[in-house]
């Protein structure tokens, strides 16, 4: 993780270093606004910062940009960064800055900052961002040439209240560490992340204070787990469901101390099983976790930074695989909450596992809300591509935290319906119910699905196929395993359940 210092305004003598201007004429002038370092840079180097900022037509619009080489005074690179109004500017804002600060600094191996007009909230979120798109996964990588690899290691915030962005940074830090934990195990490869492995990494979380239980095979069976266990039978690697938990609510805190509950599908390869999917495109299902990635990246977020709520979080861990022992189209299984379910389609597999845990999660821990993540449709992508996640509620109050945690964290969801028409549409001839209905409407029949295994608790379902990994970088997230649900799970637990 790149490293964030922060220092005293001093203008560097050699170096890169970034300026934040405003589009109210620091830009132009660098004479007034609280830029201070804009206007030392720009005297010490006899002006030339100003024309070449005035020749790139760099006005300081939002997301606008420029790299002076070697404008004098010992100086290498300025990189000027637009942040539009200052009145405006806000932490998703100044998120994107950082994050494209870093994009920009890929062959420094340090550079420095002016945070000077920033408050020290901003210079943390800048920091954040800075780190958050600084992200990479090079495990596998072994014979790229160094000068190949980004080289930033560390970026010095200059001016601004650094005691206070030092602070703010400290308590945004593991939260960034829950989604680079989050990213490394949805990049890892199934050959290597399979449900013992993955229940393994959940388990080297007790260093952080969460208790973390593993259910096995035999237990699971023991529990009745039939859905979950159906669709694991045709694998060779066995079933987990781990459950982690974080007690920090405050003992002398009154009624609320119910827990908050996270529910993650864990499929580490979705081959389809018997019902199998085309090959072109099939090594995506290596994130088919991502669910489960997102829950155990929250619960080490929230125990990182000593959250003050009780919070449990279970991942189901299959592997969905063809074989001859593999589940069959046309059999019925048995789910832990007693219900049966005809099999129509082995590659609707999600649906089952989150069956049986969202059912063990409201009987055992009896929390305030679920909410359940999972890269559960295609149908769900279809809908709304990659810019919102789709989500599902059994109740408004929950549904509007999640949305208005969404707008702040910029990890945008937009509300569907659920319906009895649709889950009418689940109506078996032999079982209780069926897992899929017909084609149309099928990120909506898979909610109502879920439903039926949450026994009224309040509820919420997100739908992330389309969220969980991106093909091109963003301002925040490089181009891989996006860790989509960690921030704004975060963001909604601070901002409603902590106080
Ligand atoms: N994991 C997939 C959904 C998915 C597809 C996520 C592509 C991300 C990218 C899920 O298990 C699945 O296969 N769903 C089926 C359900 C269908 C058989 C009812 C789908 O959406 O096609
Ligand atoms: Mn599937
Ligand atoms: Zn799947």
């Amino acid at each position: 993780m790149l490293d964030i210092a922060f220092a005293k305004s001093a203008l560097p003598k050699s170096g890169t270093l970034v300026l934040l201007l405003d589009e109210a004429g620091e830009a132009a002038g660098g004479a007034a606004g609280p830029t201070l370092l804009h206007k030392a840079a720009d005297d010490a180097t006899g002006g030339a910062i100003g024309r070449a900022l005035a020749a790139a037509d760099f006005t300081g619009r939002v997301g606008q940009s420029a790299i002076i080489l070697a404008p004098g005074a010992g100086l290498m690179r300025v990189i000027a960064i637009g942040i539009g109004k200052r009145g405006a500017f806000s932490s998703r804002l100044a998120e994107d800055a950082g994050g494209m600060a870093t994009a920009m600094l890929a062959r420094d191996a340090q550079a420095s900052v002016d945070v000077s007009g920033l408050t020290p909230a901003l210079a943390a979120s800048f920091a954040m961002g800075a780190v958050l798109r600084g992200y990479r996964f090079d495990r596998y990588r072994t014979t790229e040439k160094p000068e190949d690899k980004p080289k930033l290691t560390k970026l010095v915030l200059l001016g601004g209240e650094a005691t206070k962005a030092r602070a703010a940074w400290d308590a945004l830090r593991p939260v960034a560490e829950g989604v680079f934990l989050s990213r490394d195990l949805v990049s890892e490869p199934p050959n290597v992340l399979n449900p013992a492995s993955m229940a393994d990494r959940c388990k080297a979380l007790t260093k952080l204070g969460l208790t973390v239980d593993v259910f096995g095979p035999k237990e699971l069976t023991k529990l009745g787990f039939g859905a979950l266990l159906g669709v694991s039978q045709g694998s060779v690697n066995e079933p987990r469901m781990v459950v982690m938990q974080w007690h920090g609510a405050p003992a002398g805190r009154k009624g609320k101390t119910k827990p908050v509950a996270f529910v993650g599908k864990g499929v580490t390869f979705d081959s389809g099983g018997i019902s199998i999917k085309p090959a072109g495109g099939m090594e995506d299902m290596k994130w088919d976790m991502a669910g489960a990635g997102t829950v155990v990246g929250l619960m080490a977020a929230l125990a990182g930074r000593r959250a003050k709520v009780n919070a449990v979080g279970l991942v189901g861990l299959v592997e969905n695989m063809p074989s001859g022992s593999a589940q069959r189209p046309g059999d019925v299984v048995k789910t832990y909450s007693g219900q049966t379910v005809e099999i129509i389609n082995t590659d609707a597999e999600g649906r089952m596992v989150l069956a049986d845990v969202l059912w063990y999660c409201q009987q055992k821990f009896d929390p305030a809300f679920m909410v359940d993540l999972a890269t559960l449709t295609g149908a769900m992508m279809v809908s709304l591509g990659h810019e919102y996640a789709g989500f599902f509620s059994n109740d408004d109050a929950l549904a509007a935290n999640l949305y208005t945690a969404g707008q702040t964290t910029g990890e945008k969801l937009w509300r569907m319906p659920l319906h009895e028409n649709y889950d009418k549409q689940l109506k078996s001839e032999i079982a209780d119910m069926k897992h899929v209905g017909p084609r149309p409407a099928g990120a909506i029949t898979a909610a109502q699905f879920l439903q039926r295994f949450v026994n009224g608790k309040p509820w919420a379902h997100l739908d992330i196929a389309g969220m969980a990994w991106s093909g091109k970088d963003m301002p925040t997230t490089p181009k891989g395993a996006t860790a989509y649900g960690v921030r704004l799970l975060d963001q909604m637990v601070a901002d409603c359940y902590e106080s």
